[in-house]
C-alpha cells in the first residue's frame, strides 16, 4: 500500500485512496503550490466543489501541471442551491468549463435536501449516460437519505463523503456504507486539526516518530476509509501523504476510536435534510 493505492468502486472504476481536499483554498499561486506538491508526493485525487468557489483555479492548477487528463481523479460536488433537475444540469456544464475538462470523475449531492431529492438524483443518471460523469457519489447522507434515494435511483452512489475522524467515528454508518458497496471517504479527516492534541494521539505519535496528523490519517487507512486532508502548506501536504511506511496496532487502532464524543464540526446532515439548506448556520 503506497499513495497510489486505489480502491474499486462498485460499477466498475477505481478512486485513489488519497486524495488533497481544497475548501477554504482559493488564492491562486497557493492552489497551484499545493496541487503541484501533492503531485509530485503522489497525490492523484483532487476535491473540489461549486460551494468553495475554486474551480476554475483547481482547472488551471490541474492544467499546469501538463499531465494527461486520466492521470488524475477529481472530484466536484453539487451545491445546495443548485439542486433540482434543470439546475443541476446547468451548474455541472459550468463546473465542467469552469475546470477546464470534458468529464469529472466522481460527482456528489453535497448535502441531501429534502427538495428535488430524486429529481438533483436523476440529473445525476442523465449525466453519467451522457458520459460528463464517470462516478456518481453523495456526500453527508445518513442512512435514511441512501434508503430513501434506493427507493426510485436507477444507479446507487458509490462513494459517500461524510464527515469523520476520531471526535466522530460514525462505524454503524461505515458499516452500513460497506454492506451496500459504497466506499466511505473521510471529509474534515483531521477534524480540521481539533484531534491533533489528544495524548492518545500524541503518545501513539511518538512511539512511531510520526505527527499526530501522520497518525490519524494512519487511522483512517485501517479503516478502509478514503482521505483527503487539506493544507494550504506544502510541507504539511508531503508529511500527510507519508504515511506509508508504518501501521498502527489493534489496540492504537481502538483507543483511538474511543476517542469518539459525537462532535460535529458541520451540521447534523437530518436538519440540513429537514431545514432545506446547509446555510445559514445556526
Ligand atoms: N462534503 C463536505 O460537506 C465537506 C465539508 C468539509 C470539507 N470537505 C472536504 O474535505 C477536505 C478536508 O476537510 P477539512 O479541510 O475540512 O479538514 P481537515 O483536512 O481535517 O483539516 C484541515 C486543517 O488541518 C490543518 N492541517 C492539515 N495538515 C496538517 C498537519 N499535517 N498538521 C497540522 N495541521 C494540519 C490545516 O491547516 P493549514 O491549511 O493551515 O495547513 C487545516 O486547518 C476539504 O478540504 C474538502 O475538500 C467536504
Amino acid at each position: 500500500m503506497d499513495i497510489t493505492t486505489k480502491l474499486q468502486l462498485a460499477d466498475g472504476y477505481q478512486m485513489p485512496q488519497q486524495g488533497l481536499g481544497l475548501y477554504k483554498v482559493t488564492d491562486q499561486d497557493n492552489l497551484t503550490e499545493v496541487v503541484k506538491t501533492a503531485w509530485d508526493t503522489g497525490y492523484r485525487l483532487f476535491d473540489t466543489a461549486q460551494m468553495y468557489q475554486n474551480e476554475a483555479e483547481v482547472g488551471n492548477a490541474l492544467q499546469e501541471l501538463g499531465v494527461s487528463r486520466e492521470d488524475y481523479f477529481v472530484t466536484t460536488k453539487v451545491a445546495e442551491s443548485n439542486q433540482g433537475y434543470d439546475a443541476t444540469l446547468a451548474s455541472v456544464e459550468q463546473s465542467l468549463k469552469d475546470l477546464q475538462m470534458d468529464y469529472v470523475d466522481l460527482l456528489m449531492v453535497h448535502w441531501p435536501l429534502h427538495e428535488q431529492f430524486f429529481d438533483t438524483w436523476r440529473a445525476f443518471e442523465r449525466l453519467q449516460a451522457e458520459g460528463l460523469v464517470k462516478s456518481l457519489g453523495t456526500s453527508n447522507f445518513g442512512m435514511i437519505h441512501l434508503q430513501y434515494l434506493a427507493t426510485q435511483a436507477n444507479e446507487m452512489p458509490v462513494v459517500n463523503q461524510i464527515e469523520n475522524h476520531p471526535h466522530l467515528v460514525q462505524p454503524e454508518l461505515r458499516d452500513f456504507l460497506r454492506e451496500n458497496n459504497i466506499v466511505t471517504q473521510a471529509w474534515a479527516p483531521l477534524g480540521r486539526g481539533s484531534v491533533l492534541e489528544e495524548p492518545v494521539i500524541v503518545e501513539i505519535a511518538k512511539k512511531y516518530h510520526k505527527s499526530p496528523a501522520q497518525v490519524v490519517l494512519r487511522w483512517h487507512l485501517a479503516n478502509g476509509t478514503s482521505i483527503i486532508p487539506k493544507s494550504v502548506h506544502p510541507q504539511r501536504v508531503i508529511e500527510n501523504g507519508d504515511i506509508y511506511d508504518f501501521s498502527l496496532t489493534i489496540d492504537e487502532i481502538i483507543a483511538i476510536d474511543q476517542l469518539n464524543n459525537f462532535t460535529r464540526i458541520s451540521q447534523e446532515p437530518e436538519q440540513v435534510y429537514e431545514r432545506g439548506g446547509q446555510y445559514p448556520h445556526h
